[in-house]
């Protein structure tokens, strides 16, 4: 923690001056420590999505990986596919999940609030953790969120202390529920919010199934 409060200031004050810009590759280390694991607990905010096993999920800003391990861990027969803005930090996951044996994995880079490059309803679950308060156009990424996830399908945030641009609950669901997405858990304390939203299922929908 005393070797990241600094870099988060420093981050804040950065994004003052310059505006937004995505967390550096160059520092990706102090995203993926043990002190972090210890804090946060990876698997239990991975468990929130409800993954049963045979889902498609797409990460957004995965950076080195952190969760991307949990999540393809739970994938035995599923897929995941990996979106992230810098190439740098898609290569620091390949090689954590390459060496964790997961093959089940898709790399892609590209901004999340250009129009998202996946088919409608492509997804059981959109799952991003500290992205978002660094996209500077969000309306445009749940635009393209609510687009990519099935009716029936999950969108979760996490955010966490001590990233410079935590969003609380209020500011989730501001900018989730124009999209159609509806709360359905919400786990926060001062250090971490898990925010679960679901895409309901049409009532057209849900009298075929
Ligand atoms: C603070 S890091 C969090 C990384 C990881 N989720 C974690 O919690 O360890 C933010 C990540 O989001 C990515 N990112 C920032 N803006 C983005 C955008 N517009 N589109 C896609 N990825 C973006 C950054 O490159 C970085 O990998």
């Amino acid at each position: 923690m005393r070797i990241e409060v600094p870099v988060t200031s420093l981050l804040r004050l950065l994004r003052k001056r310059i505006g937004d810009f995505p967390y550096p590759h160059q520092i990706a280390g102090l995203l993926d420590n043990p002190l972090r694991r210890a804090l946060e607990n990876p698997s239990a905010s991975v468990d929130a999505i409800g993954l049963t096993g045979g889902e498609s999920v797409v990460e957004i800003g995965p950076g080195p990986g952190f969760f991307s391990v949990e999540i393809a861990r739970r994938l035995t027969t599923g897929r995941l596919v990996l979106f992230d803005i810098q190439p740098e930090m898609l290569d620091k996951a390949r090689r954590k999940l390459d060496g964790a044996g997961y093959r089940n994995v898709d790399f892609h880079a590209g901004s999340a609030d250009a129009e998202l490059p996946f088919a409608d309803a492509q997804f059981d679950a959109a799952f991003l953790a500290e992205v978002i308060g660094e996209v500077p156009d969000k309306d445009a990424c749940l635009r393209s969120l609510a687009r990519i996830v099935k009716p029936g399908g999950v969108l979760v945030f996490h955010e966490s202390f001590p990233d410079p641009d935590r969003l609380n609950l209020t500011e989730l669901r501001a900018l989730a529920e124009p999209h159609g997405f509806e709360l359905a858990i919400a786990r926060g304390s001062r250090w971490k919010d898990v925010v679960v939203f679901r895409k309901p299922v049409a009532a057209q929908e849900k009298r075929r199934l």
